[in-house]
């Protein structure tokens, strides 16, 4: 059995920001709703978040069913913090797993090679360590032999010769809790930070176990602006590298970006400067940019995206969107249909071999199949006050420049005559000619033009 918890109450000074570090947005996701995903798998039977610093806006950010917030009102160090853990746990004498809310980049796996180390060798502790080139900033890990922990000593409390260590605690722990239980109220603040740590506690508790991380990069630490974008170029590489292995051509991997909440299927191809965004799905065959940013939105198998924006929709097999299209507000576009140069669609939804090929703007719109939108047609949608509706029923043709005023309906296989401003309903099969007559005046010229 295992509680996480789960550190969030620093401030996050080096931020710069009015907004809690661990809420900042990596890819999608802020920093600790990562952390927390990270350790889902592991079906903890609770997981406890410490807040302090912007508490409420902190649980305000964080909505997972079952989440337990522990709130350390003033933060004294990471050993302060477990300490608030002590009476919501009494009694509990399952291990307790610790992680920073600011570490998002681990994986779950290395998160159940910690746990299975700490259970095999039946360990009071077990820490996740690494060897980095420069451990400037991080605690040592002073470890006999048999990577068991002798001590833990902050950057801040070390000799110089001690800082040559370069085997530095990643901030990861697991710990049999009662252990933990009976050292924590004991610890001290005789430090150079003068905080109580976490640390301090590791080594009291018994047989302590370091693990050695496979991937130094899933411990980084963010604390600025810099390890952010460090963040989201290492997260990028990983997903790129899932899609690829998987059967998507990127063409130019490093024009693109891809949230790891997008979903591929294999002979997918990705064009240069393409964005991939939050609940994204695209099905095999399809051919997505150069140039394109596609967010929350679910397309077909074939689809092509050129230069395009398309947010929030639905696209079917077959269709081809842009160049320059714009699609928002659960547009839902039907098979082969063709939306083209300089389209905008908000709210609309189109059935099967359906065109819009240029300069139109359809919102609040419900076309049947085989439209043909020409070009420059309108709908009017908007009134002022209210959005309306614009229906058009199958195989209907609107001539070039059309207005349709909103709310109205087109039946089915109706004309619209070019440069018509349509108010009224149309029935099926009918053409319909909203303008005024053309008048020609022969051999009239201008008087002025005489003189
Ligand atoms: C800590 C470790 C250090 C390790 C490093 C790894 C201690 C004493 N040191 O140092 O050995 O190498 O992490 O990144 O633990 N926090 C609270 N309440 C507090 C203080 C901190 O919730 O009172 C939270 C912070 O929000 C943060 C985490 O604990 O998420 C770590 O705190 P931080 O001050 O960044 O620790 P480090 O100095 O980096
Ligand atoms: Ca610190």
């Amino acid at each position: 059995m295992v509680v996480v918890a789960i550190l969030a109450a620093g401030r996050g000074t080096r931020m710069k920001s009015d907004l809690p570090k661990v809420l900042h947005s990596l890819g999608g996701r802020s920093i600790v709703e990562r952390v927390i995903n990270s350790v889902e798998p592991l079906s903890p039977s609770r997981r406890v978040v410490i807040v302090g610093y912007q508490a409420e806006q902190v649980k305000a950010g964080l909505q997972f069913p079952n989440l337990e917030f522990v709130e350390q009102t003033v933060q004294l160090g990471t050993g302060h913090a477990i300490q608030q853990l002590l009476p919501h746990l009494e009694g509990y004498t399952g291990d307790l797993l610790v992680l920073n809310g600011d570490v998002p980049l681990l994986r779950t796996q290395t998160l159940e090679k910690l746990l299975q180390t700490h259970q095999t060798n039946e360990n009071a502790a077990t820490i996740l360590t690494a060897h980095l080139p420069d451990p400037k900033g991080y605690g040592r890990v002073f470890c006999n032999g048999n990577n068991i922990v002798q001590q833990i000593v902050e950057d801040k409390d070390c000799s110089p010769a001690q800082k040559q260590n370069h085997r530095i605690n990643a901030g990861i722990y697991c710990f049999r809790w009662q252990n933990l239980a009976q050292v924590l109220p004991h610890l001290q603040a005789n430090n150079a930070q003068k905080e109580y740590y976490l640390t301090d506690a590791v080594t009291q508790v018994g047989q302590v176990m370091a693990v050695d991380v496979e991937d130094d990069q899933e411990i980084l630490g963010i604390n600025d602006r810099l390890q952010l974008a460090t963040a989201y170029d290492i997260l990028q590489r990983r997903v790129k590298e899932q899609w690829m292995i998987a059967g998507v051509t990127l063409i130019d991997p490093n024009s693109i970006t891809i949230d790891d909440t997008v979903e591929l299927q294999p002979d997918v191809i990705i064009e240069p400067q393409t964005h991939l965004r939050g609940n994204t799905v695209i099905k095999t065959g399809s051919r997505i940019g150069p140039g394109s940013l596609i967010e929350n939105s679910q397309l077909g198998a074939n689809v092509t995206v050129q230069y395009s924006v398309v947010t929030d929709s639905i696209i079917q097999d077959g269709t081809r969107i842009g160049p320059y299209a714009h699609l928002r507000g659960h547009a839902q576009v039907g098979n082969n249909c063709r939306i083209g140069n300089f389209v905008e669609l908000k709210n609309t939804e189109l059935g099967d071999r359906t065109n819009v090929a240029h300069l139109s703007y359809l919102g609040d719109t419900t076309a049947g199949t085989q439209v043909n939108v020409g070009a420059g047609t309108i709908t009017a949608n908007y009134d002022g006050v209210k959005k309306h509706r614009t229906k058009i029923g199958d195989r209907t043709k609107t001539g070039s420049n059309s207005v349709l005023v909103a709310p109205v309906t087109l039946g089915d296989d109706v004309y619209v005559a070019a440069g018509s401003t349509v108010t009224e309903d149309v029935p099926n099969d009918s053409l319909v000619i909203a303008r005024t007559r053309q008048v020609v005046k022969p051999g009239w010229r201008r008087k002025s033009a005489e003189s």
